[in-house]
């Protein structure tokens, strides 16, 4: 693993470098995806609900390497999301902000992050609704759902657990406590895996459509929401030590490790239940956000089951920085893995690289040689 470790990062550093360089005078761009057929990188402003995580990377690389150069690109590219800490049109805002300065902030200790941080949680906390007691994730589609909360909504609870912690207010921590509570009652099967989206009746409070929007049907396990889900409750017992929700992430990791149709190199099929299994495509960005909510979970376990979580990320780290998904340095648009999938039923993003895929691979990586005490 510290082969794997040593050759990811002298990826990592020579593909981030090589993208900040392409961004340099793209004035307040962020990368987003890759287009392989017309050698052409794919952009976005910072609304997109990516922006936080080419930041990300450069924060991670900076912690790994130390250069200040790193840091100053680092310091840069977070500069280009920070207009976001006011985003209250939907539920990305902890993607995006918490990605990128809540690891600056972690690194460096700079007080204006520290305020970013701070104004980012009084902007989130704007979209819950207390009498359903969750975090409304989407605006649009309005005529189809009434109050939509996303599975993927369970990553934007970190950001508000920080602002619990360094502001002492409670209502963050109650926003953060109801909004997993409800998701845990209203989003998962009873085999713990999850729908894509659920809608709730602002009327009753009561679910009035339970589907997918972006997996195989309503009915399917989406892999990466799978992913979001697991890493969201690892988040949520780090934070709270509230039993149920090491229960709940347990409960998620197993079925998603010991699916029958997960293949035996560890990265998931964009959904578990695709109907074209063994020829669907895999998900690297399902694999690499799961290796590194894996990491985090072993050390919240004991024994055979830490074990269990540990050695699943070691091995889907392993097969992350094989040529299969780890890009040739200058090649991939300078992304770091290949192989990501986006958005299968609206044909968007398929087999390509994807910042998020880059972010928590760059992620777990870390996580791993922080455990091993390297
Ligand atoms: N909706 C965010 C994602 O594609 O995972």
């Amino acid at each position: 693993m510290q082969e794997v470790i040593e050759k990811s990062f002298g990826i990592i550093s020579q593909q981030a470098v090589a993208m900040a360089e392409y961004l340099e005078d793209k004035e307040g761009r962020l990368p987003r995806s890759y287009v392989k057929e017309k050698d052409e990188i794919v952009t976005s402003d910072s609304k997109w609900w990516c922006s936080g995580f080419f930041p990300g990377v450069l924060w991670y690389l900076y912690e790994y390497s130390g250069d200040p150069v790193h840091r100053k690109l680092a310091e840069d590219f977070s500069a280009r999301v920070e207009k976001e800490k006011y985003n209250t049109y939907d539920h990305d805002i902890g993607f995006q902000i918490y990605c990128s300065f809540g690891n600056g902030y972690r690194l460096t200790g700079r007080e204006d992050y520290r305020d970013v941080l701070k104004v980012a949680g009084e902007s989130a906390i704007k979209r819950f609704n207390p009498e359903l007691g969750v975090i409304r994730s989407w605006d649009f589609n309005a005529r189809l759902w009434q109050y939509p909360v996303i599975i993927d909504n369970m990553m934007n609870l970190e950001l508000l657990m920080w602002n619990y912690h360094n502001t002492g207010n409670q209502v963050f921590r109650e926003v953060a406590v109801s909004h997993s509570d409800k998701t845990m009652e209203h989003h998962y099967r009873p085999d713990f895996s999850s729908y894509h989206v659920v809608s709730y009746d602002t009327l009753t409070g009561i679910p009035h459509k339970k589907q997918t929007h972006q997996g195989a049907f309503d009915e399917s396990l989406w892999a990466r929401g799978s992913a979001w889900g697991l890493y969201g409750y690892v988040v949520m017992y780090r934070e709270t030590r509230l039993q149920r929700y090491l229960d709940q992430a347990v409960a998620i990791a197993n079925l998603m490790i010991d699916h029958p149709n997960m293949p035996g190199d560890g990265i998931p099929y964009w959904d578990y239940l695709a109907p074209d299994i063994p020829d669907a495509l895999r998900d690297a960005s399902a694999g690499a956000i799961m290796a590194s909510a894996l990491i985090e979970l072993s050390t919240l376990t004991e024994g055979e089951l830490s074990s269990k979580y540990l050695s699943m990320a070691e091995k889907q780290l392993t097969t992350l920085s094989t040529p299969e998904y780890l890009a040739e340095p200058g090649t991939n648009g300078f992304f770091i893995l290949k192989r990501g999938v986006g958005h299968i039923p609206q044909k968007s993003e398929v087999d390509v690289p994807l910042t998020y895929g880059d972010y928590y691979f760059t992620e777990a990586l870390l996580r791993y040689k922080a455990l091993k005490g390297w």
